[in-house]
């Protein structure tokens, strides 16, 4: 595909400001970012919270690494350039999704400090929630519900994070998970308080 960057483009103001969604869905547009290694628990605790917010009338959504590569992103591997490139998109998304005035829920190992860093930086302050799922590698192997792990471990799939492939923990992240001490439910009670906390949901 050759590479064209877009010129004579102008930036379109809409007539409905964010507080007007936001007064409508009775919320604020927040992106809340999990971030771990494979099998920390990311996913299930990601749709453990959607879940419960929906039913507290609250609108949130998923945005989740395996499936998003299955669509927008089919078009990346794992390389180092390519992870790059996945969390680029998924953060313009999130931040578009934020605008909308959802709770943005995302669930991508997103490994560099610096690809969250960026997301982070190209966000208002307090929209972008870092949530580090801390499960120790041990457990994480231990699950292997993809069986990964082993393949990496067979040397049969090269570049795995956390076998051959780094994971940068975050350094000042909103919330740190012991998924490994809480079940889904327990983690997702963690990020609704901090939510309820921070005004995003009302009691
Ligand atoms: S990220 O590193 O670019 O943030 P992402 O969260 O989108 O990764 O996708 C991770 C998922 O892809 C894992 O849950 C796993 O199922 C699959 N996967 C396949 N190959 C790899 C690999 N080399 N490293 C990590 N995950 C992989």
């Amino acid at each position: 595909m050759a590479q064209q960057i877009a010129t004579n483009i102008t930036w379109h103001e809409g007539h409905v400001s964010r507080t007007a969604r936001e007064a409508l869905l009775k919320q604020k547009g927040v992106t809340v970012w999990l971030t771990g290694l494979p099998s920390s628990g990311k996913s299930t605790i990601g749709f453990t919270l959607e879940h419960e917010l929906i039913q507290r009338g609250r609108l949130a959504y998923v945005l989740d690494g395996d499936n998003i590569r299955h669509g927008l992103n089919k078009n990346l591997g794992f390389s180092a350039a390519d992870r790059t490139e996945n969390i680029r998109r998924i953060g313009e998304v999130a931040k578009l999704f934020t605008d909308a005035g959802l709770i943005t829920i995302t669930s991508f190992i997103s490994p560099y400090r610096t690809d969250r860093d960026a997301v982070r930086a190209n966000m208002k302050p307090g929209e972008f929630i870092e949530v580090f799922i801390n499960t120790p590698i041990t457990v994480c192997e231990q699950r292997d519900p993809k069986g990964l792990y082993k393949k990496a471990r067979a040397g049969e799939l090269k570049g795995f994070t956390g076998v051959d492939d780094p994971y940068e923990a975050p350094l000042h992240p909103e919330i740190t998970i012991a998924a490994d001490q809480l079940n889904p439910q327990q983690a997702a009670r963690q990020l609704l308080d901090y939510l309820l906390k921070a005004g995003v949901i009302p009691a």
